[in-house]
This record gives structure tokens, C-alpha cells and sequence, in this order.
């Protein structure tokens, strides 16, 4: 046994290849709360692409005008990887489908129909023969666009398996060239899907000439689990999502499968091409973009995935890191070195640390951030590496906004009330306001709301310490609804007021720049007088 990742795998050439169907931009963001901007699904279309996914689901582009946006955008700017978009059995989803996806040098349309018998008689109201005509026109139809079409039987662990033959023949003959069967409730277990998929592949007499999917949900915590049970079936292409975002439970968890494929090469003889070194930033944009924090001990990318705190495993460790690691932190992408910037660090060493986490800012933003950097090692003993990240991330996310915050100041304690002085900076103009409130949280999202009318309801709160001690960064989400559409945002600083502060204005500035797409709006219009 090596802890050596690349070392303990055999070689390829007798190993299947596993083609990774990444969905974190299509189920991943339909998980409650998740929304990402259009930017923002750039970039992680970027790290998806760059890191070696196969397939990237890009959206459901009939959804709504911005999915079809961003899945055309991505298109047309990835490079290696096959751009998909999600359908519907209708044949106008289909057409918009197809719109979006045209651009991309390998287009994918994945269409989908439910098969269970609870699905088709409640969510369908149809009878099994018209879904059978269903599946053949919904193919048929997505050949007319691209060779690569994708066909999936929702609730496929679920279905009947005469009637999952059926349908997975009619849509091989129409033209699918991949079959996907979901466990789009987390139902199965790893041994039931194991044999739907060496069932379908021996029943189905067209089977050799599609490649089969694996989609599996997470409700019984089972998503990896069958997923690799799915391969031993015969399937040879995984959906999953970056920190198993998803709807409900969520996903399977890319990073999650892919690290199981490597380390455990001896007995799972697949491989794909993840560049699993990359595994942890990718980790990082996606909980940063959405707003979900990653849990501590989340299995590869949580922060406690390679921590050891008892004295007999850490005894273990400095003898030999193999008697409690199975695989090295740097084959994930989490750099050893966690404590070395400070105050007396300069920018260059600065720029180079920047370097080393995966970051490349330009001129502008470097000076923004190396001010906070140096304010920030000012006022913490120790900087570690993910106070850096929180840091910029939170200076990127925070760029080319319209509302910033300028100064706070803040009374608290016993004698109450808490008030709040802030200073907003808007389009350029400061403006102050004094509010007071039930607590100092209060009062600041007081003060902001004197200073920019807005109808939005908090949805959520939650601050999370990015280090240990007393003197870490504070990192605080916010989430706020108006109109139907809610939005996420993130504030990071040392002091947890200042950073709610951040996260609240980030998220108006988020919710802002929906509002102006849809119809032009003055910022100043939003002021109260
Ligand atoms: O879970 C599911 O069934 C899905 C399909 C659309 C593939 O996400
Ligand atoms: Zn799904």
C-alpha cells in the first residue's frame, strides 16, 4: 500500500475509462438556496473544464432566460470538455435545448421522462404506451440537433424492469447514444443497482451501443456508495456535483467518487482524467459562489479531512503519515505549509502565496487585497492560508460592486440600545445613518435598510469561524429574498459585525444587479431620503 496516490494506481491501459458528467451547474444549483449569477457559473464552468471533466451539464436552458444565457455563454467558451444542457420530454424544451447548447465545440442535449409507475400515473397523468412514444419522439428530435444525445428514466430505480427494457430499447433505436438511470430519490442501495444495470445491459438487446449513467441522490447518505455499484454493473459514466451539492440531500460528490477511484485503483479498475490536485479549489469557488459552507469533516475537501488532533494519531503521523492518512493532502490540492504569511510578508511574497492557492489578480485587485492582507495580519496573529482565500474571495466577490461599506460603528453590550453608525459608499457618494436595533446585527441591517429601500426578507444568517482562535476570521452568508428570487452572499473580517456588514450589502448588491437587468433602476433611486 502507498499513500502516494499516482503511484497506487495500476496501469491505465488494463483499467475501464469512466467518463465524469459534472451537474453542479444543473441539480447542483437546483438545490434550495443555491442560485449562482451568470459570472459566477462562468468560473465554475472554467475549473470544471480545466480539471478534466468529460461532460459539463451547464443548465436546464428552457428554465428561465439566464439558464439559457449562461449554458449558451458556456458554450461557447469551454474548451475540452462536452457542453450538455437538460430537456424535457417536450418538444419546444428540446428546440431551446439545442439553441443553447449549438455553440459548443461537442454538444450534448440530455433529455429526460419519468418511468416509475408513481411518476407516470401522479407527476405524468400519462399511461405507459404514450410514454413509450414519448421517449422515442423526445430522442428522435434531439438527434435532428447533435449525435450526442443523453436519455434518462427518471426515477429509473424505482421502474418496473420490463418497462425500463422497453423504454431503454425505444430510445437506444431512436438515436441515444448515452442511457442514463437515476436514483432520483436516493432510494436504491449499492447491490439493487448493481444488478438493474447488469439486468438492463443483458435484457436490452441494442445495450452494447449506448454507453450507460449513473445519477444518484444522497437521502439515505448512499450516493457514492452506488455509484461505484453502478460501475461494477457495467455503467461507465458518473453524474455527480463539486461538495455533492444537489436537490434535497444532494449528489454524488465528484471529489468524493473520484478520490475513491484513485486511491482504491486496486480494487475499482476504473479511471478518468480529474486532476485531482485540483479537487479543493474547485471545492472552495463552489461553496464560495453558493454559499454553502463545506462541513468540517466532509470527506476530502472538509477542513478537518487531513487534520489530526489526538495524541496517539498524531504520534502515528510523525512516525509515518500512511498510519491515519490514505491519501496526501497535496494529492488534493491542500497545500502542507498553512503558517507562513504575517505582518512583515511583502507584496511580492504576497502575489506568490496568491500564486500558490490558485489565484491571479490583476494589479488593481492585488493592491485591495494585499491592504486588507496587511490590516488584516495587523490585527491576527497567525494568517493562515484559508484566512487569505476567505480574504480574496471576498475582495473578488465584492469587485465592481455598486454599494460598498465605508465605516462602521457599533455600541453594544448590556446597557443597550445597540446602535449602528455606518457609512455606505454609493456609485461613489458616501452616505451615513445611525439606526438601533435588537442587537448589533440588528442594528446594522437597520442602518442599511434606512439607506437603500429595499423589500428584502432575511433568509438566512449563519457566521462561521475561517480559523481557530478568538482572533479568526469571521466569514458570515447571508441570504435575502425579494420578489420570489433570493440570493446569496458571502462577508469575511476579523471583526464578525463588520463581516455581517459585508455579506449583507454583497447580497443587496447581488440582488441589484438582477433587478437592473430586468429593468434599468438608478441606484440612487433606491435611497431614501
Ligand atoms: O435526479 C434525476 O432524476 C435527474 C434527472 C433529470 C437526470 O436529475
Ligand atoms: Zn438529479
Amino acid at each position: 500500500m502507498s499513500n502516494d496516490n499516482s503511484k497506487s494506481q495500476s496501469s491505465t491501459s488494463n483499467r475501464d475509462r469512466v467518463l465524469i458528467f459534472d451537474t453542479t451547474l444543473r441539480d447542483g444549483e437546483q438545490s434550495p438556496g443555491a442560485t449562482m449569477t451568470f459570472e459566477e457559473k462562468l468560473e465554475v464552468a472554467d475549473i470544471l473544464d480545466t480539471m478534466g471533466v468529460d461532460i459539463i451539464e451547464a443548465g436546464f436552458p428552457i428554465a428561465s432566460e439566464g439558464d439559457f444565457e449562461a449554458v449558451t455563454a458556456i458554450s461557447k467558451r469551454v474548451k475540452n470538455a462536452t457542453v450538455a444542457g437538460l430537456a424535457r420530454a417536450a418538444l419546444n424544451d428540446i428546440d431551446r435545448c439545442a439553441e443553447a447548447v449549438k455553440h459548443a465545440r461537442r454538444a450534448r442535449i440530455h433529455t429526460f421522462i419519468s418511468t416509475s409507475p408513481l411518476h407516470m400515473k401522479y407527476k405524468l397523468q400519462k399511461e405507459p404506451h404514450e410514454v413509450l412514444e414519448m421517449v422515442t419522439a423526445q430522442v428522435a428530435r434531439a438527434r435532428n440537433y447533435v449525435e450526442d444525445v443523453e436519455w434518462s428514466a427518471e426515477d429509473g430505480t424505482r421502474t418496473e424492469m420490463d418497462f425500463l427494457c422497453r423504454t431503454v430499447e425505444a430510445a437506444i433505436k431512436a438515436g441515444a447514444t448515452t442511457i442514463n438511470i437515476p436514483d432520483t430519490v436516493g432510494y436504491t442501495v449499492p447491490e439493487e443497482y448493481e444488478r438493474i444495470f447488469r439486468t438492463v445491459r443483458e435484457r436490452v438487446p441494442n445495450s452494447d451501443k449506448a454507453i450507460f449513467s449513473v445519477h444518484c441522490h444522497n437521502d439515505l447518505g448512499l450516493a457514492v456508495a452506488n455509484t461505484l455499484a453502478g460501475l461494477a454493473g457495467g455503467a461507465r459514466q458518473i453524474e455527480c456535483t463539486i461538495n455533492g451539492i444537489g436537490e434535497r440531500a444532494g449528489n454524488a460528490a465528484l471529489e468524493e467518487v473520484v478520490m475513491a477511484l484513485r486511491t482504491r485503483a486496486d480494487v475499482l479498475p476504473y479511471h478518468n482524467q480529474i486532476e485531482a490536485t485540483m479537487l479543493t479549489r474547485a471545492s472552495k469557488l463552489v461553496s464560495a459562489v453558493t454559499s454553502f459552507p463545506v462541513q468540517y469533516n466532509k470527506a476530502i475537501v472538509g477542513r478537518n479531512a487531513f487534520a489530526h488532533e489526538s495524541g496517539i494519531h498524531q504520534d502515528g503521523m510523525l512516525k509515518n503519515a500512511q498510519t491515519y492518512e490514505i491519501m496526501t493532502p497535496a494529492s488534493v490540492g491542500v497545500s502542507k505549509t498553512s503558517l507562513v504569511m504575517g505582518k512583515h510578508s511583502g507584496r511580492n511574497a504576497f502575489r506568490s502565496k496568491l500564486k500558490e492557492l490558485g489565484y491571479d489578480l490583476g494589479d488593481n485587485a492585488l493592491n485591495d487585497a494585499f491592504k486588507r492582507f496587511k490590516d488584516l495580519a495587523d490585527r491576527k496573529k497567525i494568517v493562515y492560508d484559508e484566512d487569505i482565500e476567505a480574504l480574496v474571495d471576498d475582495e473578488i466577490g465584492h469587485a465592481g460592486e455598486r454599494i460598498k461599506v465605508e465605516a462602521l460603528t457599533v455600541i453594544a453590550g448590556t446597557m443597550g440600545p445597540q446602535t449602528a453608525t455606518l457609512t455606505l459608499d454609493i456609485d461613489g457618494k458616501p452616505v451615513t445613518k445611525q439606526a438601533t436595533g435588537n442587537g448589533p446585527v440588528d442594528a446594522i441591517f437597520n442602518a442599511i435598510k434606512a439607506l437603500v429601500a429595499n423589500e428584502a426578507v432575511l433568509e438566512l444568517y449563519q457566521v462561521q469561524a475561517v480559523t481557530e482562535g478568538t482572533d479568526a476570521q469571521a466569514e458570515v452568508s447571508v441570504r435575502l429574498a425579494e420578489n420570489g428570487r433570493s440570493v446569496t452572499a458571502k462577508g469575511a473580517d476579523p471583526d464578525t459585525l463588520v463581516a455581517s456588514a459585508r455579506a449583507y450589502v454583497a447580497a443587496l448588491n447581488k440582488l441589484m444587479v438582477k433587478r437592473l437587468k430586468g429593468k434599468p433602476e438608478p441606484m440612487t433611486a433606491r435611497l431614501k431620503p
